[in-house]
Formats: structure tokens, C-alpha cells, sequence
């Protein structure tokens, strides 16, 4: 099945990709997950509930999600080598780089992982790679802080695990927000798929030539690093600490912008497909005065991250080119209410769409017709031409 799309230079065919896990209408705002709309799924369910609902396609039942839980907790261990692995990084690496170096280096561990059609071995992958990325990531955080890793603790639960990881300390005993743990679930849960996106179209195109789910997500990892992807949210808090210190103001800023003055972009607007408005922007933002309320936090960024929606809103330049605030806008200002370095948002992207990126690996490793993947090209070089006597 396939799909043209009109270009300047003419008609392209774009081979599209046919898939079951996610759904988009962009013009309506519609996100749906199997059929769930997101609003629904993000109210009642946890990111370990949706992860099995994306990778297996329906809502597990509490037997099911128990043992799903129960085998994740068994498997944060890493290899003690890879634990070492991190001495070999220099403290200021960034834990983008560390999460697709780690990812790749992960199937090094576990020979039976190289295998792409033993479902027993996707399943073990499935429940490692779920398991060790967020370890992973907090171990990046700890690094960056030059403090000791912790052990995980498999007494708690899949976030409150990763929030000792990060925010716990072999000084003293830590205690987990229930609040932070809940805006922090549900912050997951609008990350973990998003249909053809770049980082899962990456993911989909290395899995089709049989290489493993390991480095299948260490390319997606590496995808969703850019800034036009995931970086963005990190990109975001940059832009309105930039606004802050710049005291122009944002009207000043928004100017910039629509000069195109070099590189000045409105990071967390604009999106290829929601041309109208995220459903997952709405949610966030709803989160974001809870989550700072409740956490006690005033953070001005956020009132300039407002007050810049409003004036792009009002803009007709942002609506004429159909920007609106995307799933980053805001993420950024609750992340670092969390107390997560901004360094650290785009790695929580990345434990977000994990569980939609192993979904499409699997859905497409599953599919016998899958064939390896192969972008449609518009040539638009030279003609033939003879080669020159000499
Ligand atoms: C994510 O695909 C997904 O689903 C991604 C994602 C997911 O869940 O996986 O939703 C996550 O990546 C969200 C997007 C995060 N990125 C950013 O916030 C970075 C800032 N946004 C952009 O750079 C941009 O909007 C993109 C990359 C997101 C989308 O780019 P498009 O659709 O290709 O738009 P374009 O570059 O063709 O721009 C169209 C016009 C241009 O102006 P003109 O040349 O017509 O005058 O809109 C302008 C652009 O200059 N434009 C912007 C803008 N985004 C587009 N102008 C200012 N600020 C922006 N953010």
C-alpha cells in the first residue's frame, strides 16, 4: 500500500508504513493508543499498563501486569562490566550519548539477545531493555553529579525505582513524592509511542534489515537525541532561560523568530502532523501548575512559557504556518520542578517512547511480510553525460 505526496518537483511515491499500535488525525488532534484515546489512557492507567497495551496490543490483566512488573524488577540488574563502563565516560558526557552507547553494548551481555525470530529471546530482550534503560539513565544522571550509582530496588515500583536511582543517596534514606511519582507516570505515558515519528521510523528501518531489538533502539535513541525531536525539550528550557536573561522580554523574542534571525526557532511549536493542536500539549500543560503547586515550586520560566504561548497564539504568523505548542513545550519546566537537569529530559523521552519503540519492532518483526526497508528516492542529479576524453 502506498502513498503519494505532492512536491515541487512533482509526484514522489512514498511507500507508507502500515502498522496497528497508534493512531494520529492530526487536523482533529487525535491521539489514540490500540484504539485508546490518549486522554482516557493517560487518566486511568500507568506506563507499565500501556507498555504492555502498545507491545501486545490489548490492556493486560491484573495477572498479566503483575508477572510483566514482577520480571521487569528481576532484570534492572546491569552487568557489573557495564556498570564499569561508565568510569570510562568523561563526568560531563551527555546521557544521550551514554543511553545508545549502553543500549548497543547491552546485547554484548546476553548472546542469546542476537537472535530475531526466537520469540523466547524477544521476550527476554523485551523485559531488559524495559528494565535496564532507566538504570541506565540514572546512572548517566548520578555520573554527571560525580556521585556514587545506587542498586535498584525492586521493592518499589517501576518509577519509584528510577526516582531513588536518580534522587537517592547512599547518605541517608530516600523517601518517594507520591506526587512526583504520579505527574512523572503520567508524563511517561504520553511519551511512549507516537506512529511513524523519526526515532520509530528509525527503529523500524534497522530492525528490517534483522539486526537486534538492542541496536534497533540505540539507533531510535540516537534519532530522538536531534533537537528538532526529542532535544526539543531540552531546547525549550534553553529558549526561555535565554528569554529570562536576555530581559527583552517575550514579544522581542517572538520578533526574532518570525525574522528567522539565524537559528532562532519557537522550540516546543510546530509539528509534522498535528497541525492544529497536541492533545498531549493540553495534558501537560493541565500537569504542569498541578505538578509545581503540589511540589511547591515558582518557577518564573514557567509563567514566560505561558505568556510566550499567548503571544505566538495571538500570532497570525504561527497560525499561518499552523504552530502550535507540541508535547515538549512544557515538559521541560515540570521535568526541572522534579529536579532533573535539563541535560536529563530528552533520556526521559527516551524511557517515555521505549515501550512504542519495541511495539513496532516487534509488531514488524512478527509480520512475515516485513521486508527489508528501503526509502523511495526522487533523483533530481545529472543526466547521463559522457565521460570527458583526456
Ligand atoms: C517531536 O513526529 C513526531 O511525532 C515527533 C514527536 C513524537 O512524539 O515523536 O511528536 C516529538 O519531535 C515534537 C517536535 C519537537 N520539535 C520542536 O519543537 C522543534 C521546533 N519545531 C520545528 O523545528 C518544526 O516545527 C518541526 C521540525 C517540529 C516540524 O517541522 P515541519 O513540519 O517540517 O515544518 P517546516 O520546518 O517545514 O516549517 C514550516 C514553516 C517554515 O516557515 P516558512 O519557511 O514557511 O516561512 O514553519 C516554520 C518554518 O520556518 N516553523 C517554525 C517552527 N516550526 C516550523 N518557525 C518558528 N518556530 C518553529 N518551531
Amino acid at each position: 500500500q502506498t502513498g503519494f505526496t505532492t512536491l515541487d518537483q512533482g509526484f514522489v511515491n512514498t511507500a507508507s508504513t502500515k502498522s496497528a499500535i497508534t493512531y494520529i488525525d492530526g487536523d482533529a488532534g487525535i491521539l489514540r493508543y490500540r484504539g485508546y484515546p490518549i486522554e482516557a489512557v493517560a487518566k486511568n492507567s500507568t506506563y507499565l499498563e500501556v507498555a504492555w497495551l502498545l507491545i501486545y496490543g490489548e490492556i493486560p490483566s491484573e495477572s498479566e501486569l503483575s508477572a510483566f512488573d514482577d520480571r521487569i524488577r528481576r532484570h534492572t540488574l546491569l552487568h557489573e562490566d557495564l556498570r564499569r563502563f561508565f568510569d570510562a565516560l568523561p563526568h560531563n558526557a551527555h546521557p544521550m550519548s551514554v543511553l545508545s552507547s549502553a543500549v548497543s553494548a547491552l546485547s554484548t551481555y546476553y548472546e542469546g539477545s542476537l537472535s530475531v525470530k526466537d520469540p523466547e529471546q524477544i521476550e527476554m530482550s523485551i523485559v531488559r531493555l524495559l528494565a535496564k534503560l532507566p538504570v541506565i539513565a540514572a546512572y548517566a544522571h548520578k555520573k554527571s553529579l560525580g556521585q556514587a550509582f545506587l542498586y535498584p530496588d525492586n521493592s518499589l515500583s517501576f518509577v519509584d525505582n528510577f526516582l531513588k536511582l536518580n534522587f537517592g543517596t547512599m547518605a541517608e534514606p530516600y523517601e518517594v513524592n507520591p506526587v512526583l511519582s504520579k505527574a512523572l507516570d503520567r508524563l511517561l505515558i504520553l511519551h511512549e509511542d507516537h506512529e511513524q515519528n523519526a526515532s520509530t521510523s528509525t527503529v523500524r528501518l534497522v530492525g528490517s534489515t534483522e539486526a537486534n531489538i538492542f541496536a534497533s533502539v540505540s539507533a531510535g535513541i540516537n534519532a530522538l537525541y536531534g533537537p528538532l525531536h526529542g532535544g526539543a525539550n531540552e531546547a525549550v528550557l534553553k529558549m526561555l532561560r535565554e528569554i529570562k536573561e536576555s530581559g527583552d522580554g517575550v514579544s522581542k523574542f517572538v520578533d526574532r523568530v518570525k525574522n528567522k534571525e539565524e537559528g532562532v526557532r519557537l522550540m516546543g511549536f510546530g509539528h509534522r502532523v498535528y497541525k492544529n493542536f497536541d492533545p498531549r500539549a493540553t495534558l501537560v500543560k493541565e500537569s504542569a501548575d498541578e505538578v509545581l503547586e503540589a511540589l511547591g515550586v515558582q518557577d518564573d520560566l514557567l509563567d514566560i512559557a505561558k505568556e510566550l504561548e499567548a503571544v505566538a497564539l495571538a500570532d497570525d504568523y504561527f497560525a499561518e504556518r499552523k504552530l502550535y505548542p507540541n508535547v515538549d513545550f512544557y515538559t521541560g519546566v515540570i521535568y526541572k520542578a522534579m529536579g532533573f537537569p535539563p541535560r536529563m529530559f530528552t533520556p526521559l523521552f527516551a524511557i517515555g517512547r521505549l515501550p512504542g519503540w519495541i511495539a513496532h519492532w516487534r509488531e514488524m518483526n512478527l509480520d512475515p511480510a516485513t521486508k527489508i526497508g528501503r526509502p523511495q528516492q526522487l533523483y533530481i542529479g545529472e543526466p547521463e553525460r559522457t565521460w570527458p576524453e583526456r
